[in-house]
């Protein structure tokens, strides 16, 4: 298992899109690309196709990861999938704790961590996903929630666990609404997020929530932002690569 000593990452979350016809279609277009050597790049389709992905990608330096991931090896647990389904894919990466997966498909701090520790057992990069919602960023409590957040989702892992996962700040408000904060700001609660528990300064740690080609490079330079979880800009290749460029 790769551990990111603080090496630039781009992730693409698809959310639910993409056919697959269209995915092949993009990863078509984003594998015949020369991609930066010293970018890691990382693209998460819907559970469809994720099979299709898998041969697209083979060969490449692109790496596929899932947008979410049940705990347990197998089981009477109808809709969701497991560690093993996903490492049968080549699966490298999951994204955990999306606010979207919090809010409407009812995951908590304990299932999150509960999710984290199964993808370290089946080596798979956990990319844990943090935020605060408008009101709570208005009440001032974007570092301490963060934090909560940051740590409720690595208890009971060693530093050395810890050190293997990927943390993504994704502020609520920012997510597909095209508001971005000051860099500087996003930088003061990203660094509080490195320094919460041992294990996370070397980790890569994500922004993510509106970032496209515009903003990217005043994120990127702040001290404590190693790359970004896109959404909206991963869609198509053009916007995605035009992210992957400027790190
Ligand atoms: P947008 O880039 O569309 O704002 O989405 C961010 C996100 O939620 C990535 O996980």
């Amino acid at each position: 298992l790769t551990t990111y000593t603080r090496r630039p990452l781009i992730v693409g979350n698809w959310k639910m899109h993409k056919t697959l016809a269209q995915t092949r279609e993009l990863l078509q277009a984003l594998r015949t690309q020369a991609l930066p050597a010293a970018v890691d790049v990382v693209v998460c389709p819907p559970f469809t196709a994720l099979a299709a992905a898998s041969e697209e990608l083979r060969g490449s330096r692109i790496a596929l990861g899932a947008q979410t991931m049940h705990e347990e090896e197998q089981g009477a647990f109808t809709g969701e999938v497991s560690p093993i389904m996903l490492r049968e894919l080549s699966v490298s990466h999951v994204i955990l704790g999306h606010s979207e997966r919090r809010r409407f498909c009812g995951e908590t701090d304990e299932s999150i961590a509960r999710k984290v520790r199964a993808a370290l057992a089946h080596d798979i990069t956990p990319i844990v996903a943090v935020g605060e919602t408008a009101e709570e960023h208005e009440r001032g409590l974007a570092i301490e929630l963060a934090v909560s957040r940051t740590r409720a989702a690595f208890t009971e892992l060693t530093q050395k666990e810890v050190a293997r996962c990927v943390v993504a700040y994704e502020p609520i408000w920012a997510i597909g609404t095209g508001l971005v904060d000051e860099p500087t700001e996003t930088n003061v609660v990203m660094g509080a997020i490195r320094s919460c528990l041992p294990g996370l300064q070397n980790a890569s740690i994500l922004y993510g929530g509106s970032m496209k080609a515009d903003n990217a490079a005043a994120l990127v330079k702040q001290s404590n932002i190693d790359g970004g979880l896109i959404g909206g800009a991963s869609l198509t290749a053009q916007a995605f690569l035009a992210v992957i460029e400027i790190l």
